[in-house]
């Protein structure tokens, strides 16, 4: 085998195994909050799915990418952050950050995501 393509399955190893890497080093559940309710939980399952790569806690990457991105744990619960303020951002997303999901989800996916941040 030519040192080649060795070194190409060993980049296609990595890309596969680092998802899963990553999920299992933030467990669901380790923000400040423990979901309870059937909307929280299955908010958190789609936070876990959809949003925790980008907003998972800060890794070593993320430092040395330098994304400076907020890992949303109690953000819901700052002064000044609304309901409102959380579905905004969701459906516009950042522009040229973070994608804008309006076109994506239900309304019941987006209440329980919201549920979830809530007690994130
Ligand atoms: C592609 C990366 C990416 C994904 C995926 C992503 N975001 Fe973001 N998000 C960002 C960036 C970048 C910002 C702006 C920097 C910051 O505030 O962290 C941001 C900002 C936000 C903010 C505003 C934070 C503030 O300080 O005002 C909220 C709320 C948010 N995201 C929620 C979500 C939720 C919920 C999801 C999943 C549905 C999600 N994001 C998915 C990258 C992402």
């Amino acid at each position: 085998m030519s040192a080649h393509i060795t070194a190409g399955l060993f980049v296609l190893a990595f890309a596969i195994v680092s998802p899963v890497t990553a999920a299992a080093q933030f467990p669901p559940g380790s923000g400040a909050g423990k979901p309870q309710t059937d909307a929280e939980l299955r908010g958190e399952a789609f936070f876990v799915k959809t949003c925790i790569l980008c907003h998972g806690p800060t890794t070593g990457q993320a430092r040395v990418l330098k994304l400076g991105i907020t890992d949303l744990i109690g953000f819901a619960k700052r002064p000044g952050v609304t309901e409102d303020y959380l579905r905004q951002r969701i459906l516009e997303g950042v522009p040229g950050r973070m994608p804008g999901y309006k076109y994506t989800y239900t309304p019941a996916e987006l209440d329980n995501l919201i549920a979830y941040l809530k007690i994130r």
